[in-house]
């Protein structure tokens, strides 16, 4: 199951203080050096931590596959369309939101994501859809001819009871299943850690995990290389 380590948090940090670092791209060349498959990033609309200039520098410095996160608009399809990353990840987005509360509402926006999904996948870019895990939203992103969904992992982080927790493991079970049925590659994120992600690694169909804020705080104390190894380490364990 692929890694992929989301970088945004190290320009949280630099745009905390309007400092030129801690450099993103610095960073993700170690996270690649380290055990990530992937690079991922989300340029948002209000830029409050990778910039324009982040997303371009990345582009040419890294080695492994890029994965930008963004939402539906024509000016991050225009800046998708200039970057050309491997993999693009549409999510929804909310201006006062912390980080990304819940998956896209494919089917009320399908008018309008078709036409993007195709410009973008024409261009020779992937596209996934970041939906929650429900049978409605991975048939509607089926429609809409996205060849790639990310089932945000979200509620099952958040889940604090044994059988809360059993039932959010069990509706990704369920969803990966009809993904897969679709003909979908399938992916996830959202609220993994170091505590929460080897039952996800366990759901074996699942090609890949996106995971930022708990490996770049790891990364206070263990270091970035140590903070993604481990990562690694506990993912390659988990899945035997
Ligand atoms: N996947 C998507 C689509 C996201 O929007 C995010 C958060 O930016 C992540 C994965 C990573 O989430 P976290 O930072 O909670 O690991």
């Amino acid at each position: 199951m692929d890694l992929g380590v989301n970088i945004d948090h190290v320009a949280t940090l630099r745009q905390a203080r309007g400092t030129t670092y801690p450099d993103p791209v610095a960073a993700a060349l170690i996270c690649e050096a380290n055990g990530a498959d992937l690079i991922t990033l989300h340029l948002r609309e209000d830029r409050r931590h990778i910039s324009d200039h982040d997303v371009f520098r990345m582009r040419e410095a890294i080695a492994t596959r890029m994965n930008l996160e963004m939402a539906v608009t024509e000016e991050m399809k225009q800046i998708a369309l200039s970057v050309k990353p491997d993999d693009i990840c549409l999510v929804p987005e909310k201006r006062q939101e912390i980080t990304t509360e819940g998956g896209l509402n494919v089917a009320d926006q399908a008018a309008s994501l078709e036409p993007f999904i195709d410009t973008l996948q024409s261009a020779g870019i992937r596209v996934s859809l970041f939906i929650d895990p429900d049978e409605s939203q991975i048939v509607a992103s089926h429609a809409v001819g996205a060849s790639v969904i990310e089932l945000h992992t979200g509620a099952y982080a958040e889940a604090r009871s044994a059988s809360q927790i059993r039932a959010e493991l069990s509706r990704l079970e369920t969803a990966v299943k009809i993904a897969e049925d679709h003909g979908f590659r399938v992916n996830a994120g959202h609220g993994l850690n170091y505590e929460n992600v080897e039952p996800i690694v366990a759901i074996r169909s699942i090609k890949e995990l996106n995971i930022g804020h708990a490996i770049i705080s790891e990364a206070l104390f263990a270091g970035l290389a140590g903070a993604v190894r481990r990562m690694r380490e506990l993912m390659n364990r988990a899945g035997g």
